[in-house]
């Protein structure tokens, strides 16, 4: 029996984790969930939006299936995402997508993305300079990348490509312009990749040329590594290659905590309307069975998510179907009885 947090979310979020639950247990994974508050939720509940307990929970259990969390834009309460992944230095953010429905823009296109998701541009140094009488002449932002940052992020790219069967590596990159910063990690994942000689293919390609690349022929890639804010861009890119965010998991690893979830946020336009798809937090919570060792589960469930969603043709609002969540929630336990 696996212990697991669990953070249902906002605006969409209990909708789709209900239909996620009902699917991990009708594959027979044995899980015992440690139900805890985050996001608009706790704040409403426990007065914080990231209560002491949801974080003791994920130090103990260090593994979380979490729904999308409503964050407030401009003012506010900071990012619980953003605090999570500090608190627990989610170092590397897996972003696999690959092609469910044919006949879309790309067939068979199945690419994964490796993020790093603690260092460069996001970690929010800025600031605004005035100059004479204007509050905000000049803003500023500093990029922070480590040698010991790219070291980690690129290890754990490589050993993912080993693990996962994979071919190549790809490292997308702009140390022609950012000599320093993107010059250090493209040194490093370079150097890394030496250790890995022989068993798998690298190259490395220019973000804004990769950008192309990847409309013109996703084909060519395989595994993408690259930094915090290119790796934010190109994942959502890469989710529109396969139809868009109701299909695209991530999954959010460091040494001492894994937290699992879907891409895409809480939907506040169409929360509680009972139309949301669940297969992006379903496909997260197949990572988070890999991540504890029964992927035999994981396996049956992505399968039964591909034959609903294919063959059977039961599909949600964002597809072009007419599946309410419970409808197509429905379609895959029935796929697993
Ligand atoms: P969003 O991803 O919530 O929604 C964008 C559009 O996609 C909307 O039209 C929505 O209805 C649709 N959509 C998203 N997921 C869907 C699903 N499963 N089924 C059907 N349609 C779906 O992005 P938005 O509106 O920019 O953000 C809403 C809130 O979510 C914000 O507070 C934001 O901060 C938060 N957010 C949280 C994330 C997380 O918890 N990891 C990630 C991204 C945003
Ligand atoms: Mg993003």
């Amino acid at each position: 029996m696996h212990r697991v947090t669990l953070i249902r979310g906002d605006g969409i979020g209990p909708e789709i984790t209900a239909a996620t639950l009902r699917v991990i247990e009708a594959a027979g994974a044995l899980i015992e969930w440690d139900e805890q508050l985050g996001g608009v939720a706790a704040l409403n509940e426990a007065g914080t939006p990231l209560p002491d307990a949801t974080v003791a929970s994920i130090r103990e259990t260090r593994a979380a299936l979490k729904g999308p969390l409503t964050t407030p834009v401009g003012t506010g309460f900071r990012s619980v995402n953003v605090a999570l992944r500090r608190e627990f230095d989610l170092y590397a953010n897996v972003r696999p997508a690959a092609t469910i429905l044919p006949g879309g823009r790309y067939d068979g296109v199945d690419i994964v993305l490796i993020r790093e998701n603690t260092e460069g541009l996001y970690v929010g140094h800025e600031m605004v300079i005035p100059v004479a009488g204007d509050p905000k002449a000049v803003a500023q932002a500093t990029a922070i990348v480590t040698r010991a940052g790219c070291e980690r992020i690129a290890r754990f790219a490589f050993d993912y490509a080993i693990r996962h069967g994979r071919r190549k590596v790809t490292i997308c990159h702009k140390a022609n312009i950012l000599k320093a910063s993107s010059g250090l990690f493209l040194e490093v994942t370079r150097d890394v990749s030496e250790r890995y000689h022989g068993r798998i293919e690298v190259n490395d390609v220019i973000i804004d040329a990769a950008a192309m690349k990847l409309v013109l022929d996703p084909s060519q890639f395989d595994v993408i590594v690259t930094t915090n804010m290119f790796g934010d861009i190109l994942s959502d890119q890469i989710a529109g290659l396969i139809g868009g965010l109701g299909l695209a998991p991530g999954a959010n690893v460091g040494d001492r905590a894994a937290l699992f979830e879907a891409v895409h946020g809480s939907a506040p336009d169409i929360a509680g309307k009972g139309v949301a798809n669940p297969s992006a937090l379903i496909l997260a919570a197949c990572l988070l069975l890999d991540h504890l060792g029964e992927a035999a589960a994981a396996a049956c469930v992505r399968q039964a998510l591909v034959t609903v969603l294919r063959d059977d043709g039961v599909r949600t609002r964002d597809l072009k179907g007419h599946a309410t969540t419970v409808e197509f929630t429905d379609a895959v336990v029935r796929r697993l009885a």
